[in-house]
């Protein structure tokens, strides 16, 4: 099975219908769901049935759509306030990735831009049209995030990777994968890629080995403690991982654990880059202390992946879903339109992403 054949969020031919794969399921099933109510698509972002920065952004986005074509009135004042509402519901459905809030605005200021000259049901088709749009662009950006990644690599090099960048978390190809599948597809075979499995929910075991797997990259699982030891034994060259938001001084949320792959990874004198796309580029949060992190619930940690609960009950439990790595630490910043270097405030001024100047220290 080819996993750039998966459809991650899509809408239905038919356009009444949102359809993800659900990412609960994988590896042991392909399993799509067909999704029609607003609250079906918060609870599938909710609980990671779709889940990747990008892949959130887009499925907000098509959310935002059927929500809108549900809504009767044709008055465009009450038809905007709607839609205003529908989307402050969904964003509420996850705080860290910016993709949420940065789609789901883009879609409310396409229809706010039609206010006076388009009827609701041509504001509708507007809408439908900015959905398409980001998830179209979305794939571009995966791609020339994936050519700019691959400059950078060398036959043979090990690559290590944190929870699940892949295809499955964006429209297509990934942003962390990206240059593996780049280099798949100029014929290299000889990368080996290491995935961190990622605790508590697993997404670099379930996902990340699973599509890498799938596609034929040399892949090796290890569990999140064993980052280290790899490093040590000289099998990682460079690190690639995705994020979720990252601040204007280069500070980047990302999946739990990022952090501390960092820290390892400068202690080994190994380059640490995080791959992002525009969408995931925050100009208006100054730098990581200003990042919402998500709290998960205690029984992902507890019992959620176990036969068996295999913590105490009623043990005190902790789940930070993201943590933030500081600018200090990452090389490189890869985005679609050049690989920014620190200082990254300046670089992402020279990259056209207008914002506030923020202090790099
Ligand atoms: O909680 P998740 O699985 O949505 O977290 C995903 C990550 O942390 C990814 O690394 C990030 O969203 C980038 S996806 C291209």
């Amino acid at each position: 099975m080819d996993p750039l054949t998966l459809e991650t969020a899509v809408l239905s031919q038919d356009k009444r219908a949102l359809v993800i794969l659900d990412q609960t399921r994988l590896p042991g099933e392909i399993q799509y769901l067909t999704l029609t109510r607003e609250e079906e698509i918060w609870e599938a972002i909710r609980s990671l049935r779709v889940r990747g920065a990008p892949a959130i952004g887009v499925a907000a986005a098509y959310g935002l759509y059927l929500a809108a074509i549900q809504e009767e009135t044709e008055d465009t004042v009450a038809f905007l306030d709607a839609l205003r509402r529908h989307r402050d519901y969904l964003n509420s459905a996850r705080p860290t990735a910016v993709n949420l809030s940065w789609a789901l605005n883009r879609m409310t200021a396409a229809a706010q831009a039609g206010r006076d000259s388009l009827t609701v049901p041509q504001i509708k088709e507007r809408l439908l049209e900015e959905a398409e749009s980001i998830r179209q662009e979305d794939i571009a950006i995966s791609r020339a995030i994936g050519a700019l990644g691959f400059s950078l690599l060398r036959p043979g090099d090990g690559i290590l990777t944190h929870c699940n960048a892949g295809t499955l978390a964006t429209a297509k190809y990934g942003t962390a994968l990206a240059p593996i599948y780049t280099a798949l597809e100029k014929g290299w075979q000889d990368l080996r890629i290491y995935c961190d499995e990622t605790r508590p929910l697993l997404q670099g075991a379930r996902l990340t080995a699973f599509e890498l797997q799938a596609a034929g990259a040399d892949t090796t699982l290890i569990c999140d403690n064993m980052a280290s030891i790899t490093m040590q034994r000289g099998k990682i060259n460079l690190v690639f991982v995705g994020c979720d938001r990252v601040a204007a001084n280069g500070d980047t949320a990302n999946k739990i654990g990022t952090s501390g792959v960092a820290i390892l990874a400068r202690h080994y004198g190994i380059p640490f880059y995080v791959c992002a796309p525009s969408s995931t580029i925050d100009m208006d949060t100054p730098s990581g202390e200003e990042i919402v992190i998500e709290e998960r619930p205690p029984q992902e940690v507890t019992e959620l992946w176990y036969a068996h609960r295999m913590a105490p009950a009623g043990v005190k439990v902790e789940n930070p879903a993201f943590d933030v790595t500081p600018h200090t630490l990452i090389t490189g910043i890869i985005t679609e339109r050049g690989i920014a270097y620190p200082p990254f405030d300046r670089a992402f001024a020279r990259l056209g992403f207008p914002g506030k100047e923020a202090a790099c220290v």
